[in-house]
């Protein structure tokens, strides 16, 4: 019986200061084998008188479950205790494989058509958009450009079928629009879109690009409200200040006709490199509404005028930011568009 205490008393020390799943499978072999010292205690019984074998067999028996029942709780100890730490040292740190996305930026024809937008919006117009694919009744025929006329060279084009074509200008919009007011008067808009020509891509020529349209028309329409509302325009996209001049010039659609110089946004209009020592930069067409125009629109223009102009935006973007080479706007290269990151 004192061998059994001992026994039980050094078990419970050992399993209790187990600090591996190893020392429980050691303590198991070395207690509760077959050749363990547990079974090495029953083989005493053998020699017990024959009336304290029961006794000692039911105690031996219980050592030997308090033994097997405390290091099975051990066992599920350790085993909790080398899960916990497994999971611990495999925890995903999440930091590690962060994702940045790539956030883009506005395109620089964007930027300068959400600056005329703003600009022209600011002062009461409204946006017109129309079909890119349009009727060369709209895009010639309307704008008084009718089949002979040789203006039609200037902007030979992609053409789907011989009355339907990719339009050539914004000024198409401005013929639907005058045909949509049904002699309602004022008319104050303005229509950006992209516009197409039959060109030979080069530094400045593109068989794609875009324009932005202006067109006013109401009673007692000048051209100087034209210059007025140009200077306005040149002033919010290139600085205040900045100045307008007209000279003279031919489109089939306006009388009379207009090309618009600004002062150079770099040197102000002292002449440098970048205006060629001119002190003006020419920046767009305009002039008066045909009254022609007008008249096959329903307008009469002995009561109503109205001036309309018409923008190229690379043309303005490539003034504004500097850039030389129009194929820049549609070749994507994400380093160039990056640059723009700051002005969106
Ligand atoms: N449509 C002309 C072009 O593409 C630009 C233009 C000039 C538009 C004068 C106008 C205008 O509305 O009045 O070259």
């Amino acid at each position: 019986m004192e061998d059994v205490k001992k026994l039980k008393d050094e078990g419970l020390m050992k399993i209790s200061e187990m600090k591996s799943l190893e020392e429980v499978e050691e303590f198991r072999i070395a207690y509760l084998s077959k050749k363990g010292l547990v079974q090495g205690l029953m083989m005493q019984m053998k020699d017990l008188p024959k009336e304290e074998k029961p006794k000692f067999g039911q105690v031996v028996n219980e050592l030997k479950q308090e033994l097997t029942k405390s290091l099975e709780e051990k066992k599920q100890e350790l085993e909790e205790a080398k899960m916990n730490a497994e999971l611990q040292s495999e925890k995903l740190d999440i930091t590690l494989d962060e994702y940045t996305p790539h956030i883009g930026t506005k395109h620089p024809l964007n930027l300068i058509v959400e600056a005329l937008e703003d600009c022209f919006v600011g002062l009461g117009y409204k946006i017109a958009e129309g079909p890119e694919v349009e009727l060369d009744y709209y895009n010639f025929e309307k704008a008084n450009i009718p089949a002979d006329h040789p203006a039609r060279d200037m902007q030979d084009s992609f053409y789907i079928n011989p009355t339907t074509l990719l339009r050539t200008h914004t000024t198409a919009i401005q013929m639907r629009e005058l045909e949509k007011s049904e002699g309602k008067m004022p008319i104050k808009l303005i229509c950006p879109g992209k516009v197409y020509r039959r060109d030979n891509d080069d530094a400045t020529h593109s068989h794609q690009f875009m324009q932005c349209e202006g067109l006013v028309v109401g009673k007692g329409v000048t051209l100087s409200d034209l210059k007025g509302a140009l200077e306005f325009m040149v002033g919010s996209i290139f600085g205040e200040g900045t100045k307008v001049r007209f000279r003279p010039s031919y489109f089939p659609f306006t009388e009379p006709s207009v090309e618009v110089d600004m002062t150079c946004h770099v040197c102000g209009g002292k002449g440098c490199s970048v205006c060629k020592g001119i002190g003006y930069i020419e920046i767009l067409g305009g002039g008066m509404v045909h009254p022609d125009v007008l008249r096959i629109n329903g307008i009469d223009p002995e009561i109503y005028t109205g001036f309309a102009f018409g923008v190229g935006i690379e043309r303005l973007a490539m003034i504004k930011y500097g850039i030389k080479d129009i194929r820049d706007f549609y070749t994507n290269d994400i380093r160039f568009l990056n640059s723009f990151k700051r002005l969106d």
